[in-house]
């Protein structure tokens, strides 16, 4: 008994076994099936699922959404497809803690109605042209004037203005965001059209990384960067003046009182404009030099030391009450740092913080103000055939 129990036994297992191996393949085969199927749905469902919530209709009626992006650490950045507007970023401080380092609005309304270009994307030509007219290969354009007598940072209604397209299909939801614009010949007086494509990302190192790419189908001038105010203590929490900043440039583009380049590219030694040491940003901003006042404070371009072309470090900004540190990184061969001395007071920002004098600093990766009157800056045309790249990274770290 107990052998043929045995042997029966062994007979059971082993078509009982035979009986576990087809229903495992048959179970194994449907969980792979199932897995597969779910995955798929789950990348269609990734492809079409942006983080996002409606910002509001623009005064024309366009409907644009506010996309969040964030990484690993809890780094969180929350853009709108108008203007590019980096609405909010929110990174760590020493103890870990995160605060809004950039300002802005709370509404769409008050973007549209009164933004100093607020966290956006400006183009097609950042910072300014002088008089708004420029020559290239023969033929004189006229831009449209919107700074005293000069162009600034693409017109009346510059890439800052327009509704951008959200590629969805190339965007990675909470990850990546790809936003596309195409700016048709004549607008703001630029030939050509040009289709501009922005990539925003935030990656797991604490980074907001914005690729820019640009094709046209005529030869005409652009200028690609991006706008954020900073306040490493967080938005509203005071002036920028005791930030310590250092911007990796030995030479600075001298302006007139229009704030237009003269040309020549000047030491910053002996002056005001030297930040190769880390320097409190309100230590000399007063001093009677003439550039600051031109400026009302700094709002130059300084001529980054890196390689033309190459990507490295332009600036580096320390807020000590914080910790935080913002390294700016770029592909461009300059850096416009602009103290926020347009504000005011008078802009009342996110969460009802008023924005008085010097609340935000900017560092806006470009190449150089008025390039197309000026042949011996690195130069700015754009020709059809050609791909326009540029790369600029704002990375967070705290000490
Ligand atoms: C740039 C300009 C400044 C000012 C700001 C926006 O930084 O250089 O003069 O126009 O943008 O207010």
């Amino acid at each position: 008994m107990r052998y043929s129990y045995r042997i029966s036994g062994w007979v059971t297992l082993n078509s009982r076994n035979k009986t576990m191996k087809t229903s495992f393949i048959v179970a194994a085969l449907g969980s792979a099936l199932l897995i597969l199927l779910a995955s798929c749905s789950a990348k269609k469902q990734e492809s079409s699922t942006m983080e996002k919530i409606s910002f509001g209709r623009t005064t024309e009626g366009t409907e644009v959404n506010l996309y969040t992006l964030h990484n690993k650490n809890g780094m969180e950045a929350r853009i709108t497809n108008y203007g590019g507007i980096v609405v909010s970023l929110l990174v760590p401080d020493r103890d870990g803690k995160l605060a809004d380092v950039v300002l802005g609005f709370d509404s769409l309304a008050s973007y549209v109605k009164n933004s100093p270009y607020f966290g956006a994307l400006v183009g097609r030509y950042g910072n300014r042209i002088g008089k708004g007219t420029f020559e290239l290969n023969g033929t004189k354009f006229k831009l449209a004037i919107n700074n005293g007598a000069n162009h600034l940072h693409g017109g009346l209604k510059g890439f800052d203005k327009v509704v951008w397209s959200v590629d969805e299909q190339q965007s990675k939801p909470g990850k990546l965001l790809v936003l596309t614009y195409l700016s048709k010949d004549g607008e703001e007086g630029y030939p050509g059209n040009l289709s501009a494509k922005v990539v925003y990302s935030v990656t797991d190192s604490n980074e907001l990384k914005i690729e820019y790419t640009a094709t046209t189908d005529k030869p005409t001038v652009v200028n690609l960067t991006h706008h954020s105010y900073f306040n490493l203590a967080g938005a509203g929490n005071g002036n920028v003046l005791d930030h310590e900043l250092f911007i990796d440039a030995e030479r600075f583009t001298p302006v007139d009182s229009g704030l237009i380049p003269t040309g020549e590219l000047k030491s910053v030694k002996g002056t005001p404009m030297d930040f190769t040491a880390a320097t409190a940003i309100g230590a000399r901003i007063n001093d009677a030099y003439d550039q600051l006042k031109n400026g009302g404070g700094y709002d130059h371009n300084w001529v980054l030391n890196k390689a033309a072309n190459s990507f490295g470090l332009a600036a580096r900004v320390y807020e000590k009450t914080s910790g935080r540190v913002m390294e700016v990184l770029t592909t461009e061969p300059g850096v416009q740092f602009y103290s926020g001395n347009f504000l005011d007071g008078t802009l009342t920002g996110k969460g009802g913080k008023q924005y008085g004098h010097r609340f935000g600093f900017c560092l806006e990766t470009q190449h150089f103000p008025d390039s197309p009157n000026k042949p011996q800056f690195p130069p700015t045309t754009l020709n059809p055939g050609q791909t326009l790249t540029s790369t600029t990274v704002y990375r967070f770290s705290a000490k």
